[in-house]
């Protein structure tokens, strides 16, 4: 079974057909999703899924790129959907230069607020770290008891060395397929494999062939076959020791 570790069903790109596509998708194999949400509104609607479904999980949290959303009320209604039974991580949280490099400061200090929620309630935290590497990691390596995973990991080696020392997980998605993808493919080959974990980013960052199309939790085969590649694994390998890791990290049985 496929453990599909970060997915927006709750995006707008799915609104013609979110329930048929999470339904051909765990038809197809796909046996868990983690659905994060991005601000309050996104977070509810993950938990909502997660209420239909018992194959999808939650994350919650407030997301850097929506940091506009960001007020006293939408945060208490994130720390309140973070109690409930299928919130397994605070996410997607964390920092974006790329988005915006002009208000560091309010970012690391909304980022440290839900880091400190994540270690409050005992919960992993999935973090975005777009042209941010530097500051991400000093930020949560700042805190000793944060745990969690770099989603979409795109920092260096040595980075990932520090992080991994200290438990942390990396999360790979179908830019490893990229003909580009040089610097995620080392991060790839000094990762042990108990750290890693699969992700699509639906319905972004579609693998090669799909590139250009919207995403879907069907398509992490392409992203397990070129694991497969670089770790030398059979398929089945990949598949079995990703989703082990993957319920290991958000804590599910
Ligand atoms: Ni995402």
């Amino acid at each position: 079974m496929i453990f599909d570790t970060h997915a927006h069903y709750d995006s707008g790109a799915f609104n013609a057909d979110r329930y048929e596509t999470l339904e051909a998708a765990h038809a197809a194999g796909v046996g868990l999703i983690v659905d994060p949400g991005c601000d309050a509104r996104s977070s509810q609607m993950a938990i909502d899924l997660a209420e239909r479904y018992p194959f999808v999980y939650a994350a919650v949290g407030i997301h850097p790129e929506d940091m506009d959303q960001y007020d006293l009320e939408s945060y208490a209604a994130v720390c309140e959907l973070a109690q409930h039974p299928k919130c397994v991580a605070i996410g997607e949280v964390g920092l974006d230069y790329y988005w915006d490099a002009s208000h560091k400061e309010e970012q690391k200090a909304l980022f440290s607020r839900q880091i400190e929620l994540a270690i409050e309630l005992d919960k992993p935290l999935i973090v975005h770290d777009r042209e941010a590497h530097q500051d991400s990691m000093e930020l949560v390596l700042r805190y000793p008891e944060a745990r969690g995973v770099f989603h979409c990991y795109s920092g260096s080696a040595e980075m990932a060395k520090e992080l991994l020392k200290r438990g942390w997980y990396l999360g790979f998605d179908g830019p490893i397929t990229y003909k580009n993808a040089r610097k995620a493919l080392e991060v790839l080959e000094i990762c042990p494999l108990d750290r890693i974990v699969i992700e699509t980013d639906s319905p972004y960052l579609s693998p090669v062939p799909m590139r250009g199309k919207r995403n879907d939790s069907r398509n992490l085969r392409y992203v397990i076959e070129k694991i497969g590649e670089v770790k030398g694994l059979p398929l089945e390998e990949v598949e079995r020791l990703t989703w082990e890791n993957g319920k290991r990290l958000f804590g599910i049985e």
